[in-house]
This record gives C-alpha cells, sequence and structure tokens, in this order.
C-alpha cells in the first residue's frame, strides 16, 4: 500500500470506533504527521490504537475481562503487557490471533487491527511498554520505521460518558474496605462513569457463588450503588431486606432467580428504581400491588412470570408512561454493562 493509501485506510480503522467516517469527520481526524523525533511512543503511536479500537470494551465506562485499557495505570494494572510464566503477553497474543479464533481480540463482529497496527503494538511491547519514552528514544527497525513514517497523529477521541441518571452526586466514595469485599466475593464493582462517585455490581460471573449472604456486603455501600445485577444468582426473598435498603439503586435485575412477591413487598422502597427486571421469576399480579409507588420506574420485565396483563395495566394507571414488556415481543436485549 502507498503511504497515502496506508493512511486513509488506517484513519478509517481506528477513529471511531469502527463508525464509517463522514467526510468532514475524516477531514478532522486528519491529524498531522508523526515527528518522529519529538513524539511519545505511547500518546501518539499506541493510545489512538487502544482508544479506536479497545477502550470501548476496556474502558473507563467498561471492564470486559475485568480489564481496562484506557490510561497507563489500568494497562499496568490489567497485566496485558506483562509476560505471563510462559512468557506469553497477552495483549500481544490476542491480537495476532487468526480473525476466526473466539479469542481474538477486538473480538468477533469487529474490525481487526491492521497488520501495521499490531506491528506497532508489538514493537512497543518488545521495546519495554514505555508510557514516557519518545519514539526516538527507542530501537525503531526498518519496517516498524516505515509505518510510523506513513502514520498520521490525531488525538484520540475522548469517550464521552453521560450519567444515566439525574441522582445527586454522592457526598463521598465509598467505604475502601466495603469495596474489597464485595471484589472479594468476585462480583464485578466498578465505578458507573467517570465523573461520579456512584457504583455498579454485577454478580454474573459469580452468579454461582453469590447468594444471599453474598447481598449483605451491598449494604456498607448503599449511598454509591446505583445498578445492580443479581440476575441467575442463588439469591432468595430472604435477600430481600437488605436490598430494600439500597436506597439509591435506579437500576436493578432480579431475573432468573427466586424471588417472589415477598420481595416486591420491600422493593416498593426503592423509590429511585427506573429499572426493574423479574423475567422468569416467581412474581404475580399481587406483588405488583406492592411496586406502586415507584414513580421513577420507566421499565419493567416480567417476562415468564405470574404477571397478567390486567396486573400490568393496574400498574401502569399508577406509574404513567412505564413500559412493561410481558415477552409478547421478544424481550429487549439486556442493557450492556455499566455504560452512560
Ligand atoms: C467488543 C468488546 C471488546 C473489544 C472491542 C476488545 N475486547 Fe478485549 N476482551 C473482551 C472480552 C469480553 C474479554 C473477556 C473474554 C475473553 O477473555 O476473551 C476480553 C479480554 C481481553 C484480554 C484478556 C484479559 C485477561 O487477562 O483475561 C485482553 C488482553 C484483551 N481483551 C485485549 C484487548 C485489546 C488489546 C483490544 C483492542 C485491540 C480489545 N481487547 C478489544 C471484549 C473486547
Amino acid at each position: 500500500m502507498t503511504p497515502d493509501r496506508f493512511t486513509a485506510f488506517f484513519l478509517a480503522i481506528f477513529c471511531l470506533n469502527g463508525f464509517p467516517l463522514t467526510s468532514n469527520e475524516l477531514a478532522a481526524a486528519e491529524g498531522r504527521k508523526l515527528d518522529l523525533k519529538a513524539d511519545n511512543a505511547y500518546k501518539h503511536v499506541i493510545e489512538p490504537i487502544l482508544a479506536g479500537s479497545c477502550i470501548g470494551c476496556h474502558g473507563a465506562d467498561k471492564a470486559k475481562g475485568k480489564i481496562r485499557l484506557h490510561t497507563p495505570e489500568e494497562i499496568t494494572k490489567s497485566k496485558a503487557i506483562a509476560a505471563d510464566k510462559d512468557g506469553d503477553i497477552s495483549m500481544v497474543l490476542r491480537i495476532n490471533l487468526p480473525d476466526e479464533d473466539e479469542d481474538v481480540m477486538p473480538p468477533e463482529g469487529k474490525p481487526r487491527l491492521s497488520a501495521e497496527q499490531k506491528k506497532l503494538i508489538g514493537w512497543w511491547i518488545a521495546e519495554g511498554a514505555s508510557f514516557d519514552k519518545n519514539i526516538a528514544a527507542l530501537k525503531v527497525p526498518d519496517d516498524v520505521n516505515a509505518i510510523l513514517t506513513g502514520l498520521l497523529y490525531s488525538e484520540p477521541k475522548k469517550v464521552v460518558i453521560k450519567k444515566a441518571f439525574s441522582l445527586p452526586e454522592p457526598s463521598g466514595v465509598a467505604d475502601a474496605s466495603a469495596v474489597a469485599a464485595i471484589e472479594k466475593s468476585g462480583a464485578l464493582i466498578m465505578q458507573l462513569a467517570q465523573d461520579t462517585k456512584y457504583l455498579s455490581v454485577n454478580a454474573i460471573n459469580v452468579a454461582k457463588s453469590f447468594n444471599d449472604a453474598q447481598v449483605k456486603l451491598l449494604v456498607p455501600v448503599k449511598g454509591n450503588l446505583t445498578w445492580l445485577d443479581v440476575s441467575r444468582s442463588g439469591i432468595t426473598d430472604a435477600a430481600a431486606s437488605d436490598i430494600s435498603q439500597l436506597a439509591m439503586l435506579t437500576k436493578l435485575h432480579l431475573e432468573n432467580t427466586a424471588v417472589t412477591d415477598n420481595t416486591l413487598q420491600q422493593l416498593g422502597k426503592l423509590s429511585k428504581l427506573e429499572y426493574l427486571n423479574l423475567y422468569g421469576t416467581k412474581v404475580s399480579d399481587a406483588g405488583l400491588e406492592h411496586l406502586k409507588g415507584l414513580k421513577n420506574l420507566k421499565k419493567l420485565y416480567v417476562w415468564q412470570t405470574g404477571v397478567t396483563e390486567a396486573g400490568v395495566n393496574k400498574l401502569k394507571e399508577s406509574i404513567p408512561g412505564l413500559y412493561v414488556n410481558m415477552g409478547w415481543k421478544a424481550p429487549e436485549e439486556k442493557p450492556p454493562e455499566p455504560k452512560k
């Protein structure tokens, strides 16, 4: 490929998380030539690749595979650039797998890294994965030099994360030892977005071992916890009184658990709740009666439960604008992990 063609190709791949560029955006994204003397290897070469292809899933708002790659600190913490006991470096390994390999990064369906991008990442890591060295301070083999010479730099687009809700910010951050205890349970606890002290907890990876006892671990962070996913976990109605203390919850996943109307009786206290998923539980119309006071509730999922249309209509009278999914359409895709 000629340098120009390569540049355009490269830009088209890395600029916008895989969204096609409009001509305006392309113009704005064209950037400048790299300065091989003064530019920094991480900031000007590697960060734009990660920003374009990885941080949508491994960034401030998501930590797929429990790793984030959007800052030097997080990259280091992720161990993605550290050699394992066999000397393998997971980032290098994953990006170089064949397209059809199920472990390839970015995963299936997302645009692959180009051969040049793979080469640059491999080079940077082989050269010590430094976050502060300039390109000029590293050994630059001819083939890498050829790529760098043709490369344009433009500042990666900042991923804008808007708060998904209008809650006032919590007065403080969650207690560190309480957070550590939740982490120890195996549940994923994360800051909901960059600009908030709110947290999300997701127990999906440890659903089998997460039950009523583990729910108790959440109570000490109740001032910060606003999204909770305990779907498919072992929780029962015995967890209801603890869950009902999580007063800042806006989103709650209880689908496919053993909870019944007895839990709903307690959930009536969660006045901030906007999203409630009860799909595949034993709840019924009688339980919905207890939700009438949830004036902020916008979405309710009661597919494969005992709830009837009559019960739903009654609830809708109390909560105007409520969307209820009873499964006559395919249930809406489960919202992705903490985003927004
Ligand atoms: C569409 C979402 C998505 C994108 C984009 C993505 N990843 Fe991943 N990544 C995942 C998921 C999900 C996992 C966990 C499952 C697995 O290990 O395959 C993961 C796991 C990983 C792991 C292993 C983590 C560990 O230690 O277990 C590494 C390393 C990684 N990704 C690197 C990258 C890099 C580098 C990029 C960009 C070139 C990238 N990923 C892009 C979703 C994504």
